[in-house]
């Protein structure tokens, strides 16, 4: 059979025979107590899949290894900024996670209880992860590029028992406070105050006590040797909640479950990656964002796979250190976002060259789109083939994609391939709701239910998850927020957000958190923040700012580090620019389409409800100015 007439079969099975294909994918995990149906969807779209079935992701990414490959190595940590290496095989992974998971449950944690992690990219973000999943407790990993104000919303809506922390991290040889910025946002939230439990790296020089902090290795030492039985947990439980930016200020906590999530990152490691027990995977993201989850922590050890976790930047100390683990470790797979490639590619291909690769069956590529000109280029590079996976947070695996596992389709530059199993997606004419045929524009949607491992609810607030995913059109199907285009043979074609999400480095961020952060400034009325066009990081935010009346002008760098302090550096906008009025609507909303035009170099096009056409030469004269 031709690897396309291998996929269709497939696929076909995952939409028409649903429970069969699942059931026989529940069988790569183990179940302490089998499941007694694969699916409940009663309620939609609300959906359960292996009801009844008791597991523990804990147990199936660690324990269940141990007799066959206890001395495999689990975790490789490479940290360029610290300059050590570290390689934990899955005994010692074992022990170190249940000596945190022991010194957790002293401090009080149990099943159900949040704990958030704000960690760099330390061996401890890892164990900290599972050593929650092991008792049953729902972790909420934030970002540590993310700051105080990002960190205060996250714990007023998640309102963790336990912060696990670290005294800094380090990003291309400088210092990041961790504990300054969460003294900041601990300062701003308004439910009861944490534990905190702190990782102290030795690597700031500025103490920064918090109330009643405990020391991680003073208190683990009491710990080691300890052992912490995994906590059966019903498939729905959740196993952790991740925050994502949409269209409102305030980012929704993904909700995923642990039985739908446990096998379908199993599932996909097979099938899509095609990584198996002993192969080693490297993925160049970080543990904060839905890729490190999936792709660095859970998807790697549930396979029984070895992972590479990476504390550094690609380009130090040269540009070939990526490429140079690859080699080193024997990498089988590959997977990062296209800013990485597109930086990768300015230095030049001798990188690249310089390596035996041989090894490195599939490079995977998603977060953002990846253009044409450094698919062929990476393509060429590598002499292998380059699969662009195109997902969200919410689904936590891919929707469109290539299979390395199941057999490569044959690749058309610009597009993710063809939908992954389990994923029935249609496109929808946005102004009529009808489907949209082949070479059209549509909403990309998905008919529910969504398939095992996406996200179950909203952390406590279903009708926002309801209103937020499943209210676009008349029939109740899930909103990607992406336009997309099908050609003639099934091959998709994302064409960008259909909502104000901006998209920088892979990186995704509401336009509304943006001017959020820079109406805190004292001095700010109001303001608008667009995703321009970038070469390198596929978007850049260029910011607008209107000041209250009579005050003295504060600098346009002191209005970008608002946004960097509230959100973090990857929001910083590159440009900024003070203006007198905003173009907007009649009834008073910013027209943020004519404003990314005009910052774009295009004609906004016709706008009949503008309040002001002269606003929009307002604007023309600010971006000349840059
Ligand atoms: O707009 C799409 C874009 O990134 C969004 C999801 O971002 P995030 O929640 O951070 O999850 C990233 C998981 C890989 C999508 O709605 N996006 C993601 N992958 C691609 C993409 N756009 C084009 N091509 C892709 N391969």
């Amino acid at each position: 059979m031709s690897n396309r007439a291998n996929y269709e079969a497939f696929y076909r099975r995952s939409i028409t025979d649903r429970e069969g294909f699942w059931r026989e994918q529940a069988a790569l995990i183990d179940w302490h107590q089998p499941f007694d149906s694969v699916l409940d969807y009663n309620r939609p779209p609300f959906a359960k899949w292996f009801v009844n079935g008791l597991t523990n992701i804990c147990y199936n990414a660690i324990d269940r290894h141990l007799a066959a490959r206890g001395e495999q190595a689990a975790v490789i940590w490479v940290s360029t900024e610290v300059d050590r290496v570290e390689e934990i095989s899955y005994r010692q992974l074992y022990q170190r996670v249940n000596a945190m998971a022991s010194l957790l449950v002293e401090m009080g944690i149990t099943k159900g209880d949040r704990v958030l992690i704000y960690l760099p990219m330390i061996p401890e973000a890892i164990i900290a992860m599972y050593a929650c999943t092991r008792i049953g407790a729902v972790h909420s990993v934030v970002f540590g590029g993310f700051a105080s104000g990002a960190l205060a919303s996250r714990i007023d809506d998640a309102a963790p028992k336990l912060i696990i922390t670290a005294d800094a991290g380090m990003r291309g040889g400088k210092v990041t406070d961790y504990k300054s910025l969460l003294r900041d946002g601990l300062a701003a939230i308004t439910v009861e105050a944490p534990k905190v439990l702190v990782i102290n790296r030795h690597l700031t020089t500025t103490p920064c006590p918090l109330p009643g902090e405990v020391d991680f290795a003073e208190a683990v030492v009491r710990h080691v040797g300890k052992e912490v039985p995994p906590v059966w947990v019903e498939s729905s439980h959740p196993s952790y909640i991740l925050y994502t930016s949409g269209t409102t200020g305030r980012p929704k906590g993904v909700q995923r479950d642990t039985g739908g999530y446990a096998v379908a990152m199993r599932a996909s490691m097979r099938h899509i990656y095609g990584v198996e027990p002993g192969d080693v995977m490297f993925t160049g993201s970080d543990v904060g964002w839905v890729v490190g989850h999936s792709y660095i922590v859970y998807a790697p050890l549930l396979t029984g796979a070895t992972t590479i976790l990476y504390e550094g930047l690609p380009i130090r100390p040269d540009p070939g250190v990526w490429w140079s683990l690859v080699a080193k470790y024997h990498a089988k797979c590959m997977f990062t976002s296209p800013t990485a490639i597109r930086l990768l590619k300015k230095t030049g291909v001798e990188w690249i060259r310089k390596y035996d690769l041989s090894c490195l069956r599939t490079l995977f590529l998603a977060g953002e789109p990846l253009d044409k000109e450094t698919h062929r280029w990476v393509s060429e590079a590598l002499h292998g083939s380059v699969v662009d996976n195109y997902w969200q947070t919410e689904t936590g695996w891919p929707i469109l994609t290539n299979f390395a596992g199941l057999g490569l389709l044959d690749l058309k530059f610009g597009s993710p391939t063809v939908p992954a199993y389990g994923y029935e997606t249609l496109l929808m004419d946005e102004h009529t709701g009808e489907k949209v045929g082949a070479n059209a524009k549509g909403s990309l949607m998905i008919k529910p239910p969504l398939p095992p491992g996406c996200m179950t609810t909203v952390w406590g607030d279903d009708a926002r998850f309801v209103e937020t995913y499943f209210s676009r059109f008349k029939e109740l199907y899930y909103a990607t927020f992406d336009y997309a285009m099908v050609d003639d043979d099934g091959y998709y074609f994302i064409m960008g957000r259909d909502d104000d999400v901006i998209n920088v480095a892979g990186h995704r961020l509401g336009t509304r958190e943006v001017e959020e952060a820079l109406c805190t400034h004292p001095s700010v009325a109001e303001a608008a923040a667009v995703g321009i066009k970038d070469d390198l990081k596929g978007q850049e935010i260029e910011a607008f700012v209107v000041l209250m009346s009579n005050v003295v002008p504060p600098s346009e760098d002191e209005l970008k580090n608002v946004v960097v302090r509230q959100i973090g550096g990857i929001a910083k906008p590159k440009f900024l620019h003070i203006v007198t009025a905003l173009p907007k609507t009649r009834s008073g909303k910013v027209i943020r389409r004519a404003i990314l035009a005009i910052a774009e170099g295009r004609d906004p096009g016709d706008l009949p409800t503008i309040e002001d056409a002269k606003t929009l030469d307002i604007i023309r004269d600010a971006v000349h100015l840059r």
